[in-house]
């Protein structure tokens, strides 16, 4: 047999190999051979690198984590995208509800967390329970104050946490509620003279500002012993006008930026800007007025008549930690507030059957405008119903409080829930379905039964 390169008769010999070195040498001339890899190789080879991490961790997520075996959406359960997304929409105690409904009482939201909506839920995850630890507050879903201190919302540190509580209780026992009656049926004697005046002209009213007016006025007066003179002014103070929505908002894009641990800084670059300054006007307008406070000595007792005169050597708290956390109060204590009177008075106003038995009940219990005391309203029935029914069916706070299970796992609901897994517990998850039935429910009841029959009724479903 020939050799097909030589043409020799035989093929058990063996060709000499060319030497290929010369052309590939001058091949690599074409690269710069000092520097192996330049500069957009480098960030090629890390963004691949970056991906394919992604990639792992998304099969990770699905297929090994610990988690897997809660039922959920697949793309919720891969990545943090999707709620990313529902957050900052301003949309995810509302997919919250439809995930509910669609995958049960215990849902996976995110890849590491899990939302609950019976009721058992709200006790175990946010109570004491004999022989299980507290589920503490989830430190990814709150940023400390620019002066890096947490306030009494968003501190997660069980210890510091019942710290600033012993700072602040003694602000909200009975005898504090009392002394602060006065000052609040003050500003409510106000809101309705404006209402009087304003409505004479026959002019519809946004029910909203003038909430707004008086609760922060009221909370202001509460927390650092002076008021916002809204009322006075029928204006809102230039501190709230840029604050409104705004703090909130600034909350959702926390939540998220703080999912992607690794690009959280890119991230933070797509704050608004609006938000970021109007933090930082906030935190410069609480600072001030605790600042204030401290040198002032109103003519009432306010929620830091308590811990006053400050002495940094015997304070439970840092004078950090006091102006994050009175920051904060003053507006846990009025916006909330504003939103359940808005919402109360919004059912009302649909429901004039409803409407007719509270006003005549407020109208038959207080003849005179100085019979409303904080006692006597302890008497009405109908009001409070109406009240807790709205706060009910359309929570002021609708987004989740988060929470942490602590190293070693915890048996929530029935389901064991492995340590370091963030807990979700939307109180819109368990109440929306049912939004528009149950206030004409309630409509339905109060024409024949007791009040107290109506709540238990209620609270049994
Ligand atoms: C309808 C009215 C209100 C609603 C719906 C509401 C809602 C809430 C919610 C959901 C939390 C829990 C946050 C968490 O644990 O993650 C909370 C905590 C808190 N709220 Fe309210 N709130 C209302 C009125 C008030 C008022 C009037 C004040 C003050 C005068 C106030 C002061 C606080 C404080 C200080 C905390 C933190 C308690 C702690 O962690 O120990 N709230 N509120």
């Amino acid at each position: 047999m020939r050799c097909t390169k030589c043409e020799a008769l035989s093929t058990s010999h063996r060709h000499k190999q060319p030497n290929l070195a010369p052309q590939l040498l001058q091949g690599l001339d074409y690269y710069d051979v000092s520097k192996p890899f330049g500069g957009l190789a480098i960030i090629f080879i890390l963004f691949a690198s970056y991906i394919l991490y992604l990639i792992c961790l998304v099969v990770y997520n699905l297929c090994f984590h610990p988690l897997r075996k809660f039922p959920g959406p697949k793309s919720f359960a891969a990545t943090p995208i999707p709620y990313a997304f529902y957050q900052i929409t301003g949309q995810l105690p509302y997919l919250y509800s439809t995930l509910h409904k669609k995958y049960g009482s215990v849902v996976r939201v995110l890849p590491n967390e899990i939302s609950f909506n019976n009721p058992a839920a709200w006790r175990e995850i946010y109570g004491t329970r004999p022989g299980h630890e507290l589920l503490t507050k989830d430190p990814k879903s709150f940023a400390p104050s620019n002066e890096g201190a947490y306030n009494i919302v968003t501190v997660s540190n069980v210890a510091d946490h019942a710290r600033y509580r012993n700072a602040l209780n003694p602000a909200f026992s009975e005898k504090a509620l009392r002394e602060q009656e006065p000052l609040i049926i003050t500003s409510v004697d106000l809101l309705m003279e404006r209402l009087h005046k304003n409505c004479a002209t026959g002019e519809p009213q946004d029910m909203v500002h003038w909430f707004n007016l008086a609760m922060f006025d009221i909370m202001a007066e509460l927390t650092f012993g002076e008021s916002l003179e809204g009322l006075q002014t029928s204006k809102y103070h230039p501190w709230l006008e840029g604050l409104l929505g705004s703090a909130l908002k600034y909350v959702s894009f926390t939540r998220v930026t703080a999912r992607f641990p690794h690009i959280a800084r890119l991230l933070n670059l797509w704050v608004p800007k609006s938000l970021l300054e109007q933090r930082v006007k906030h935190q410069k307008f609480s600072w001030d007025m605790v600042e204030r406070r401290l040198n002032n000595h109103p003519p009432f007792r306010d929620f830091m008549s308590y811990i006053l005169p400050y002495d940094e050597k015997t304070a439970t708290m840092t004078l950090a930690e006091m102006r994050a956390t009175y920051g904060v109060m003053i507006l846990a204590g009025s916006e909330n507030l504003v939103a359940t009177l808005t919402i109360t008075l919004y059912h009302l106003l649909r429901h004039p059957d409803i409407m007719e038995k509270v006003s005549r009940e407020v109208r038959e219990a207080f003849p005179q405008k100085e019979n409303i005391t904080f006692d006597a309203t302890n008497a009405l029935r109908y009001l409070p119903a109406a009240l807790t029914e709205s706060m009910r069916i359309q929570p002021a706070a609708p987004s989740s409080q988060p929470r942490v299970v602590p190293q070693g796992g915890e048996n929530l609901c029935g389901h064991f829930v492995p340590g370091g897994v963030g807990i979700q517990k939307s109180g819109t998850t368990m109440i929306l379905p049912k939004i528009l039935i149950k206030f004409d429910l309630l409509a339905k009841l109060l024409k024949d039964v007791l009040l107290g029959e109506v709540s238990a009724l209620i609270s049994l479903e």
